[in-house]
């Protein structure tokens, strides 16, 4: 169980709190990169409970700044991209993306001090279509994390969205690492034999109360749903977590199931999903017999979003959402799927913000089939207090650790142990993207 501090704990981020400090070891993925044109508009960032602006200079550096202006506290978001800095539309200041000060020109030029003020600015980076910032204390910030999904050049073979979450990143991420809900919330509606003949998901709908191997690992933790599959096979279903906030869920075919996805805090109640997939990966069972999509199961990307606003909150908010009862159709629910909802990542989206913005963990009652999560908390909230003592969090100096994790499923023989049945999976199933080649380069 989860105690109501240890809950607080896990879930308050913002500067100063240990999982605000713990987070910010980390580089953060913050805005995609075409959200920001060269000498466009600034864009608001809530990032980790901090107000920041995001713009992009005249030569394409990207800056990620305190959003006061250091002169006297005006927001730089009302800021003027001017080809080489951001102008406060106040009095004129000028700052560049690392937070220089460039020009104060309403200070008479023999009284001006811009060498000696300079706006809060974080680093970035920008890669494969994903700015990357640095919000912690070292001067020289860490390595870049290196998972597969996120190092994919060609854009025709990525698949990168965001998606904002009304709830606090704990019990959004923890969607992600709860394989069993995938029966119900997902699949409720339909039985096993109705769905796509072959498909290896079809042992997941025939026995909905699976067994689970769960461990810690050098980036997080990591589960295994195990049922029997066919006469002498286990059927696996692998899933990780990964610090500071990331996941691969087990809901696709394990060798070329390459997909990361962050749940970044923006703030306490607030969390920014960011999706990394490779499109050529097997995608899990969605299909019924007849090849229709399994009900409630369609594709609703790229349809699925409101227009993105100016405010702190505005960015990649769904057109279902709370105030719409996330388009639930009754009629549905009552003869096709079991919510009534559209879409997998809307279902989701709907029942972890129908918990409030942060779940009371006093409240809870675990289950077996909450192992992963259980484990997952206590393995964040030991790192956490080793970080508090001075130790690097893990991932953090050795980013390459990241590769070990890959989720998905397949069957193997019933006579291998889970750990190895993982181990033999992942020696033929490395890099099918060739993605980290080309990084090697
Ligand atoms: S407050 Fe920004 S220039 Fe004065
Ligand atoms: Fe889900």
């Amino acid at each position: 169980m989860t105690t109501q501090a240890e809950g607080h704990l896990l879930t308050r981020i913002g500067p100063g709190t240990p999982m605000g400090k713990f987070m910010r070891e980390y580089w953060i993925p913050a805005v995609l990169s075409s959200e920001l044109t060269a000498n466009g508009p600034p864009v608001r960032l809530m990032l980790l409970g901090e107000q920041l602006i995001a713009f992009r200079d005249s030569k394409g550096h990207v800056g990620v700044l305190d959003h006061r202006c250091p002169h006297r506290g005006a927001s730089l978001f009302f800021g003027r991209n001017d080809k080489d800095g951001l102008r406060c539309a106040y009095h004129g200041w000028k700052f560049d993306f690392a937070g220089n000060c460039l020009d104060m020109p309403n200070v008479p030029k023999h009284q001006a001090f811009s060498h000696r003020v300079a706006a809060k600015a974080y680093p970035t980076a920008e890669r494969y279509g994903l700015i990357w910032t640095y919000m912690g204390e070292r001067k020289e910030p860490p390595p870049l994390p290196v998972f597969e999904s996120v190092m994919i050049a060609d854009d025709s073979e990525r698949n990168l969205f965001m998606v904002q979450r009304q709830c606090s990143y704990l019990q959004a991420l923890e969607g992600d690492i709860d394989t069993s809900h995938l029966g119900f919330l997902h699949m409720g509606g339909v039985e096993a034999e109705d769905t796509e003949p072959g498909h290896l998901g079809r042992y997941a709908l025939s026995n909905r109360a699976p067994e689970y191997h769960v461990a810690d690992t050098d980036w997080g933790t990591m589960y295994s749903a195990y049922r029997p599959g066919a006469p002498g096979e286990i059927y696996w279903r692998f899933a990780h977590f990964m610090f500071p906030f990331w996941t691969i869920p087990p809901d696709g075919a394990f060798r070329d199931h390459v997909v990361a996805r962050a749940w970044v805090p923006m703030d306490d109640n607030h969390t920014m999903f960011v999706h990394a997939a490779w499109k050529k990966n097997a995608p899990g069972l969605r299909k019924m017999k007849d090849g229709s999509p399994i009900p409630g199961m369609g594709p609703v990307l790229p349809h699925m979003y409101r227009p993105n606003d100016a405010g702190w909150f505005g960015r990649w908010r769904l057109k279902a959402n709370k105030d719409n009862d996330y388009l639930m159709d009754r009629d549905q629910q009552m003869h096709n799927s079991y919510t009534g909802i559209e879409g997998v990542h809307v279902q989701d989206q709907a029942i972890t913000e129908s918990m409030g913005p942060i779940v009371d963990h006093g409240l809870e009652n675990l289950a077996i089939s909450d192992l992963m999560i259980s484990r997952t908390r206590r393995r964040m909230l030991r790192a956490m207090q080793a970080h508090g003592e001075g130790i690097v969090p893990p991932g953090v100096d050795n980013p390459e650790t990241y590769q070990g994790a890959r989720g998905g499923d397949f069957a193997s023989s019933a006579s291998l142990d889970w750990l190895r049945a993982y181990s033999d999976e992942m020696r033929v199933s490395k890099n099918p993207t060739g993605a980290l080649r080309i990084a090697a380069e």
